[in-house]
């Protein structure tokens, strides 16, 4: 079934009612749980591409990020409500609380691109303490930007795909899928070490500077010159590199450096300036 058709279908015992939106992963619903009467937001993956064993492996790390993320519950911070595979497309879902307003991104292009700083600051801190909430529980989300913070009809954020970002399966470029989104991204994730809550935070600073001066500070093309700076110089190879054709290079460059930039080449074709 194409995802389109879901709606006003049941994946699994929750009524599609509508198409919220779609990102690298998949597309967002909106949805009624019958059993609860009430509406949520259900985040359907796909897993077209994949090979079988690595099909396996990812719907069961996506039980176990679901879980730990799930275990989270914080006013600030979208609840997840439950983690299963559809029993006939065996989709892997998660039912989450639907938040009934606008992404931080959606409100960045109709308010002119920038916020009050009074509004920007209390914006901030309230993600800030949402995200110190979640880092004292070891949960680190690694894909903190505005299409991931909802702002609630009250005014106030709420973080969205907590965790989720690290079952974006980075291997697959053929699938687009992606593994934080690289303007908000920390140096040490962009070089694909290990990342703490520090990471977040070095993403909400990014956040803070856009909300405040309607730019980035790091635009695309300074993170493109900066990791692949970085990477010859962890790799020693900037001569040869610097010579040969992109086919060569990316054989001979390190395999993270071909992640982040198929991560940049996707994120540039879909998410247009992101
Ligand atoms: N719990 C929710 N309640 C209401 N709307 C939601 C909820 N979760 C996600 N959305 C909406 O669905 C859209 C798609 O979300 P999704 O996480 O799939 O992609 P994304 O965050 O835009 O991008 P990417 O896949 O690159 O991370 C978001 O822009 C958001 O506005
Ligand atoms: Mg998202």
């Amino acid at each position: 079934m194409t995802m389109a058709k879901r709606v006003g279908t049941l994946v699994g015992r929750y009524e599609i009612d509508s198409e919220l939106g779609r990102g690298a992963m998949g597309v967002v619903y909106r949805a009624r749980d019958p059993r609860i009467d009430r509406t949520v937001a259900i985040k359907t993956v796909s897993l077209l591409g994949l090979e079988p064993d690595a099909e396996q492996e990812y719907r069961e790390r996506f039980v176990v990020e679901a879980r730990a993320a799930g275990r989270l519950s914080h006013p600030r911070i979208v609840t997840i409500f439950d983690v299963a595979e559809d029993p006939y497309t065996l989709t892997p879902y998660i039912v989450m609380e639907y938040v009934s307003g606008r992404s931080l991104e959606e409100v960045l292009c109709t308010e002119n691109g920038i916020l009050p700083l009074d509004t920007a600051l209390q914006v901030t801190q309230e993600l800030a303490e949402a995200l110190d909430y979640a880092h004292a529980q070891g949960i680190v989300h690694r894909d903190v930007k505005p299409s991931n913070i909802i702002v609630a009809e009250d005014g106030h954020p709420k973080i969205a795909d907590f965790g989720i970002a690290k079952l974006n399966a980075p291997d697959l470029p053929q699938t687009g899928r992606t593994l934080g989104t690289p303007a908000y991204m920390s140096p040490e994730q962009l070089r694909g070490d290990p990342v703490d809550g520090r990471s977040d935070l070095f993403s909400l600073g990014v956040i803070l500077y856009q909300l405040l001066t309607r730019h980035r500070p790091f635009p695309r093309a300074a993170i493109h010159r900066w990791t692949t700076e970085e990477t010859y110089r962890q790799t020693g190879t900037a001569s040869s590199l610097s010579r040969a054709p992109w086919g060569l290079q990316s054989r001979s460059v390190i395999p993270a450096e071909r992640t982040i930039r198929s991560r940049m080449l996707f994120h540039s074709a879909s998410h247009g300036n992101n």
